[in-house]
């Protein structure tokens, strides 16, 4: 099969959470199952490109591309994915990517990223490429499959194209005034009198996705039914409803070549499921390097993670100083909403001997978090997949996690499955979302870390554990399948 993903974030050129991992892994994963795979992201100026191996590709050249009446000359920049053989198109304008940071509060935001999707669609034109799936994620890529049927619709090289849209994060939707479609020269019809990408007055870049994809799908199973209730469908529940016979859900899995703690080239101390005694000495390295001292009755709990309310850190603040009381230690790693960056940051300067907290984005820091430390804390109020507490599981850092989302297809509660077997539990889960619920789990956690055969037990259980891509990127391939009969059977032009 011939696939074109489109993101607009992959590790390691550009990241700030868990798409960019996903996008720099599964498409390497279906070139390993025999699939013809090309990616491709914008050229943001935050990454170098000698660094890189980005080359300026001559055979394309300039591609003059029209929106918001301006004519923007774009050219593209190439490499090949690490450890692959799957190319990588950089859509370079620099009037859009170069900026502080690769997503903007900027007036024209969606500009950047509807000129990223004609880009996309023009560079494929460009090199013949005629795609039997273009795979789109999020709502930065939302427009791309109603540009392609309508803007682009003359051309028949893509008339066998199907279009495949992935929710990462519904809590992100791309929303803007109406004036975004026509600055992209869609037709009226689609966006005003409740055309399809109509939502509350303005213009809804995911909606319009969901409407006119020939097949979705989400990140896991349980997210995939949350999204169809009012608690987490964030508006969109009615439309996923409708189209819940094309939605799939299915998990994420991990890069074992970057996550695995035999091998990982940033932690000092390599350990494995028979051998944990390396993680211990990755905890007293950065408990030193954190000015914490080490004391082996006291578990340390991480945390790493975008510092927003979709991770529940107003349950954390609601039972701060509860937490901090318990006898443990604390390192975290985030940046995010300024709320939460004081919180970690005043929390660390109140108790030095107990926590620490590093308030940015740092890769190498995240995986020796991962690995230094006993609890690995992700309370999210949702999750669509979530990939640290998969790392956790692998680190034997025991994850404290709601029961949500990829949460809760990941992590099962020790206590619930005791009675069962004890080759069940890999982590410690609460369903309700309330700081009391949150604050027991963490304290069954912290007591059970002094059970040295318990919570070895439960280490071992999360260790053995496989979440590599390989069986997710084959559901990829049987849901790409779906997604061309879907387009056959063509009603993309689907009522709101
Ligand atoms: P999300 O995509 O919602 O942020 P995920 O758990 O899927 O959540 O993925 C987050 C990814 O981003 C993980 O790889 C995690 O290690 C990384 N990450 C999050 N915050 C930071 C940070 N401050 N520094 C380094 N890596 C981070
Ligand atoms: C999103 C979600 C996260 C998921 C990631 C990759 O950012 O918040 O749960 O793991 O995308 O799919």
């Amino acid at each position: 099969m011939k696939i074109a993903f489109v993101s607009s974030e992959v590790f390691p050129y550009a990241k700030t959470g868990g798409l960019a991992d996903v996008a720099g892994t599964l498409p390497k994963e279906l070139s390993k199952l025999g699939d013809e795979v090309i990616v491709f992201m914008p050229k943001y100026n935050t990454f170098g490109e000698a660094e890189y191996g980005l080359h300026y590709s001559w055979d394309i050249g300039e591609i003059p591309i029209r929106l918001a009446g301006e004519i923007r000359s774009v050219h593209v920049h190439t490499a090949i994915l690490p450890d692959s053989n799957v190319k990588i198109f950089f859509i370079d304008c620099p009037y859009y990517y170069h900026r502080f940071r690769i997503y903007t509060n900027d007036h024209d935001e969606d500009e950047r990223f509807l000129l990223f999707s004609k880009g996309v669609i023009e560079v494929m034109q460009k090199i013949g490429f005629a795609p039997d799936i273009i795979h789109c994620n999020d709502w930065q890529t939302g427009v791309l499959p109603l540009l392609l049927r309508d803007n682009y619709g003359w051309d028949k090289m893509f008339d066998k194209t199907a279009t495949v849209f992935t929710i990462h994060n519904i809590g992100y939707q791309g929303r803007f005034t109406k004036a975004s479609f026509s600055k992209a020269e869609i037709k009226d019809e689609y966006y005003l009198h409740g055309g399809l990408g109509e939502y509350e007055g303005g213009i809804n870049f995911l909606k319009t996705a969901l409407l006119t994809s020939d097949i979705i799908n989400t990140v896991s199973n349980t997210y995939a039914q949350e999204l169809m209730t009012n608690e987490y469908g964030h508006g969109m529940e009615s439309i996923i409803q409708k189209r819940k016979n094309d939605l799939w859900g299915i998990l994420n899995g991990i890069d074992y070549n970057q996550w695995n703690p035999e091998t990982d080239k940033f932690i000092p101390h390599h350990f494995s499921i028979n051998d944990l005694s390396g993680k211990l000495e990755n905890k007293k390295f950065l408990l030193k390097k954190s000015y914490i001292s080490f004391d082996e009755k006291k578990p340390l709990i991480g945390i790493v993670s975008r510092l927003v309310a979709q991770k529940g850190f107003d349950l954390i603040k609601s039972v701060l100083y509860d937490l901090v009381a318990l006898d443990a230690q604390w390192v975290i790693l985030g940046s995010g909403e300024p709320e939460y960056e004081k919180m970690f940051y005043d929390l660390s300067h109140y108790f030095p001997n107990k926590v620490w907290s590093y308030i940015g984005f740092n890769n190498e820091l995240s995986h020796l978090i991962e690995a230094a430390s006993d609890i690995f804390l992700m309370p999210s109020k949702y999750e669509p997949c979530g990939l640290n507490q998969i790392y956790s599981l692998k680190y034997g850092t025991v994850p404290v996690v709601r029961k949500t989302g990829g949460l809760a297809d990941t992590v099962l509660d020790w206590n619930e499955y005791l009675a069962q077997d004890m080759e069940i539990g890999t982590g410690y889960s609460f369903h309700d979302y309330t700081p009391a619920a949150l604050l027991n789990s963490v304290k069954r956690a912290v007591g059970d870390f002094q059970n040295k055969g318990v919570w070895k037990k439960i280490q071992h259980n999360g260790m053995e554990k496989d979440y590599s891509w390989e069986k997710s990127a084959m559901l990829y391939q049987q849901m790409y399948k779906q997604a061309i009969t879907n387009r056959g059977q063509s009603n993309w032009n689907r009522e709101t």
